[in-house]
């Protein structure tokens, strides 16, 4: 293996044309094609609204207010510090399963958005005053593993971010109105994060379905309340691409510094590689403190996950992965556009609920006018944001939908996102329970398959000319 990345490196001009030639698509690594994919939400990050049965099961509780009682992971380990580890692991092992892989294969979905919180990467938690599960990134693996073997695709995206990115919302992992992200040290730990997952991503045998890694899922919208956003974006392209380097990855670096990363490479020493490249980028000083941080972490999550034998084999060949940030649309105030973070292959993420007001007005025909002629793709575009793609949506509208609104209502989606890379379904289920109610009929893509909203094949819509009347 030594020899070969030796080989490789000599190679390295050739093997970057061969990618390039090999696999025409924008997304190197992903699916051939458009994106028709689901959220596996509420898995590694639990969302209670979503599973309210299980979750009061669990020990949780149900309050308008989520900061008010234990409605989020933080707060249920918090009460629960002596069992939280055990019950959060039954809930991984059942909320997504082999028959749950078994059905999207055979609804033809060929990606799935795996949502997850910093925690996952359990020595970045300050355990003194956080609190959260252990034990999540084992049953990670064996998901990977089997989406791996299924031939789904797989984006890792940073759900929940160390300090909470937006207040109030149990998918952050604490209800709170303290929002600590935007400071240097949850940077720093965010950057940490995201050097162990490329890792771990190129590493891992069963980690071979992930192609992208997402930095920030939904920031806080106003950019005026997200200091230093910008760099941190720069940051994690060049964390996510020195990873690569340093693993011997050929990725277009035409930053000057990462590339001469390249020549530091001893062999197929991973930790030796990681350290080099950290010294190599002393005067990135970010980029070289997460580097040298993530080192001995990713070592011990690869003896932890059984697979420490790549720390001396080095990774085995493949793209480069999709680095994906949520789109320069989605803030406001003058944002910082990730198009100018970008180093080699890089996707953007919208997401566009209706349900929750301030895009159209709330009725039917407002909703099917106002999404026909969605725009986002193109003005996405004009910003170099592209390829978008649609990472969440759904199909909850603010008045009681008819069956035959909901038939079209699902056709417009798909036919407008698709104008793009494709969309990402939140979520693949909730549950289905007395306390749930009607939840599963707009928020769960298998059951929209089966009561026929959604169709069989996600590339087909029910009525092809469903926009015909509103453009
Ligand atoms: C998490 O929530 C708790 C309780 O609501 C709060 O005291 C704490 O500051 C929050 N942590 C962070 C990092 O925001
Ligand atoms: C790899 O490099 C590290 C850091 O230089 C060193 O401690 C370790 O012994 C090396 N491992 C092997 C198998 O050579």
């Amino acid at each position: 293996m030594k020899m070969l990345l030796q080989t490789l490196l000599t190679l390295f001009p050739f093997l970057l044309l061969k990618f390039s030639s090999v696999r025409a698509t924008s997304l190197p690594g992903g699916p051939n094609g458009k994106i028709y994919g689901v959220n596996l939400g509420s898995w590694l990050v639990l969302e209670p609204w979503m599973l309210p049965q299980e979750w009061l099961d669990m020990g949780g509780e149900i309050c308008d207010q989520c900061s008010t009682c234990i409605a989020s992971e933080w707060a249920f380990t918090r009460a629960y510090p002596d069992t939280a580890d055990a019950i959060f692991d039954d809930h991984w092992e059942t909320w997504f399963t082999q028959s749950d892989v078994d059905k999207l294969v055979e609804y033809g979905i060929n990606t799935v958005r795996i949502p997850l919180g910093f925690w996952i990467v359990e020595s970045l938690v300050e355990r003194s005053h956080e609190f959260y599960p252990r034990g999540g990134i084992k049953q990670l693996k064996r998901g990977l593993k089997q989406l791996k073997a299924a031939g789904i695709h797989a984006i890792l995206d940073h759900h929940a971010l160390p300090g909470i990115q937006t207040p109030g919302q149990m998918f952050t992992g604490n209800c709170t109105s303290n929002v600590q992200f935007y400071t240097p040290p949850n940077y720093h730990r965010a950057l940490v994060w995201t050097a162990v997952m490329t890792g771990l991503s190129h590493l891992d045998p069963d980690f071979g379905s992930v192609f992208s890694i997402q930095a920030v899922n939904e920031p806080i919208m106003d950019a005026s309340q997200t200091p230093g956003y910008g760099d941190f974006q720069v940051n994690f392209v060049k964390v996510v691409r020195a990873v690569e380097l340093a693993l011997g990855m050929p990725v277009a670096a035409d930053d000057g510094l990462l590339s001469s990363i390249l020549s530091g490479i001893s062999g197929g020493n991973v930790t030796a590689s990681l350290l080099k490249a950290s010294e190599t980028m002393q005067s990135d000083s970010d980029v070289a403190n997460a580097l040298a941080e993530a080192t001995p972490i990713l070592a011990d999550i690869l003896v932890q996950l059984e697979s420490s034998s790549a720390l001396s084999e080095g990774a085995p060949l493949r793209s480069p992965l999709v680095t994906n940030f949520m789109d320069v649309g989605w803030q406001h105030n003058n944002p910082s556009n990730p198009a100018n973070a970008q180093i080699g292959p890089q996707g953007y993420d919208n997401h566009l609920y209706y349900s929750f007001g301030g895009v159209a007005a709330a009725n039917p025909e407002a909703y099917m006018q106002s999404i026909c002629n969605l725009q986002r793709v193109k003005t996405d575009a004009a910003k170099g944001n592209s390829p978008l793609w649609f990472g969440e949506w759904a199909l909850p509208t603010q008045f009681s939908a008819t069956d035959d609104f909901l038939y079209r209502w699902a056709d417009a989606q798909k036919l407008m996102y698709s104008q793009g890379a494709g969309w990402i379904f939140w979520n693949f289920k909730v549950e289905v329970s007395e306390k749930a109610g009607d939840l599963a009929r707009q928020w769960s893509y298998f059951e929209g398959v089966e009561r026929g909203y959604l169709t069989r094949d996600p590339s087909e819509l029910n009525d092809n000319s469903v926009c015909a009347n509103y453009v």
